[in-house]
């Protein structure tokens, strides 16, 4: 397991780790030397071509690694004076349209430079269509006289299916067709591509002192030219490995343990008897959801998530990367005994969970870091099943549902419970499932011990999934 490195004082104490209390201004406290490194991620491609999801889907990761992203809609900035145009605004003869849409790009990037204003703020996608050469020549131009890098993405696609169940899927519910029919809706979409299409330049030859990434046909070819540092190859890195085959991914903490029943955390106990009772029914469960389609299993190396995939039909993989968060000197320990023999560290874990590391152990922070191989895999595979512990759980449900991490780490999620997530255009889909079997509450509310109670009812229903921070409400 990850560890981060330990010292020890003259008395013999264990100190924390020096990036614990390491917060320079060129660092984003996950260990990525940003120096001064500000990035325009361009999008470029004709519309339907998957750019807007794209676009999400890196800001929702960089996110998650605590790099700050936002994504610059220029759609969304023409919308606040042409709502809902039809295809021949688009029209690169009609003068009207030509300048009201110039007008949206300029907007959108005077916002992109004002948020990069501030040295936190580290990469900006500017999403638009970007079609043509003189429009990308431009936003490199402004970019460059303000110090920021620019990284072109183009998302080339010529499958005819795959471009008309894009605009059935997405367009046609688009605002801009809100309230008109849907086939319709379709035809006009269909005639804006072909207003596109007579202008649309692909990245080429000429433009070869770009830094860009054209991705085609999903992913099936890929071509990179002038990746410059690590972020930009970060990026890029990623988007190879994105793809759309419709797949779930299936969550579940371990089986209740011996160490749930005693109320303390860490260690690698087994199962209880009613724990071994939910890796019995836990096939069931996954097939009723699953039905036959093909799945592989990831296990952590602890043993009670072996045990809680023991008798599932699937190939498994385990990953010491899915290990439960270290809570080092703790391990062992109940939260009672955690607030009376560490109350300073109990009371510092309650104000920033997140950020909090354990003596000897990790923070969330250090989970999500570990976690960023298993999430790159995710992303490559198609039906997974993950068997592990409540941090990790936390965690990984954080990266698809875009939870923030004040409230991830105090996420409600109840044992004997199998969560399925379904990625589809805009959102990820989420369904709980209960097994019928009983088991104690590991869940701890802010400046509280943990009752280690059976789990009430209401948790047991599919209730919210963030219920620990009441007051503030549910993450976004
Ligand atoms: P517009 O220019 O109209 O905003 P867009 O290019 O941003 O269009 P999206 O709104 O992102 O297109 O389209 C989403 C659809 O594209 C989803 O159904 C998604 O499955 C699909 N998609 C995602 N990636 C790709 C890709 N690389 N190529 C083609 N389609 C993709
Ligand atoms: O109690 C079960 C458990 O998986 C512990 O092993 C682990 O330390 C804890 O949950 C993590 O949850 P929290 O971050 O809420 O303490």
């Amino acid at each position: 397991q990850y560890k981060p490195e330990l010292s020890r004082s003259p008395q013999g104490d264990f100190m924390r780790p020096a990036i614990r209390t390491r917060k320079s201004s060129n660092t984003n406290g996950v260990g990525v030397q940003v120096e001064d490194t500000r990035i325009c991620v361009v999008m470029v491609g004709l519309p339907a071509r998957g750019k807007s999801l794209i676009a999400q889907k890196v800001v929702r990761y960089l996110g998650w690694l605590s790099i700050s992203a936002r994504c610059f809609n220029v759609g969304s900035y023409r919308r606040t004076n042409t709502p809902q145009p039809n295809a021949s605004f688009f029209d690169t003869s009609n003068k009207e349209g030509e300048r009201l849409r110039k007008a949206a790009a300029e907007a959108a990037v005077a916002d992109m430079i004002v948020w990069f204003k501030s040295p936190k703020n580290l990469i900006a996608i500017l999403d638009a269509t970007n079609s043509t050469k003189a429009r990308r020549r431009w936003i490199k131009d402004r970019c460059d006289s303000e110090g920021i890098e620019t990284l072109f993405v183009e998302s080339k696609c010529d499958e005819e299916d795959l471009i008309m169940s894009n605009i059935i899927e997405v367009k046609t519910t688009s605002p801009d067709y809100c309230g008109q029919d849907p086939e319709e809706a379709a035809k006009d979409f269909r005639e804006r591509i072909r207003m596109y299409e007579r202008v649309y330049e692909t990245l080429d030859e000429d433009e070869q002192d770009l830094t860009y990434c054209k991705i085609i046909n999903v992913g099936s070819q890929v071509i990179i030219n002038r990746i410059q540092d690590y972020l930009q190859s970060r990026v890029v890195y990623y988007l190879m490995n994105l793809h759309i085959k419709p797949r779930s991914i299936w969550i579940s903490r371990h089986g209740e343990s011996m160490f749930n029943v005693s109320g303390q955390i860490g260690g690698d106990a087994d199962l209880s008897p009613r724990g071994f009772r939910y890796a019995s029914e836990l096939p069931a469960l996954v097939r009723n959801s699953a039905g036959d389609a093909p799945l592989t299993v990831w296990t952590s190396t602890l043993k009670r998530t072996a045990q809680t995939a023991a008798h599932l039909p699937y190939e498994k993989l385990s990953w010491k990367a899915l290990d439960e968060l270290d809570s080092g000197v703790c391990d062992g320990l109940t939260y009672a005994d955690i607030e009376q023999q560490y109350p300073a560290d109990f009371a510092a874990r309650d104000a920033d969970k997140y950020n909090y590391r354990y003596l000897g152990g990790e923070s969330y922070r250090d989970v999500v870091i570990r976690l960023e191989p298993i999430i790159m895999e995710l992303e490559r595979s198609e039906n997974i099943l993950i068997v592990t512990h409540q941090a990790v759980l936390r965690c990984i449900y954080a990266y698809f549902m875009g939870s923030n991490q004040e409230q991830s780490p105090w996420m409600e999620v109840p044992l004997h419970c199998l969560i399925r997530l379904t990625p589809r255009a805009y959102k990820t889909e989420e369904e709980r499932m209960f097994a019928d079997v009983p088991a104690v509450s590991t869940w701890r509310e802010k400046g509280s011990k943990a009752v280690h109670a059976d789990t009430p009812e209401h948790s047991r229903r599919g209730s919210p999934s963030i219920v620990g921070m009441k007051k503030e409400g549910a993450a976004k």
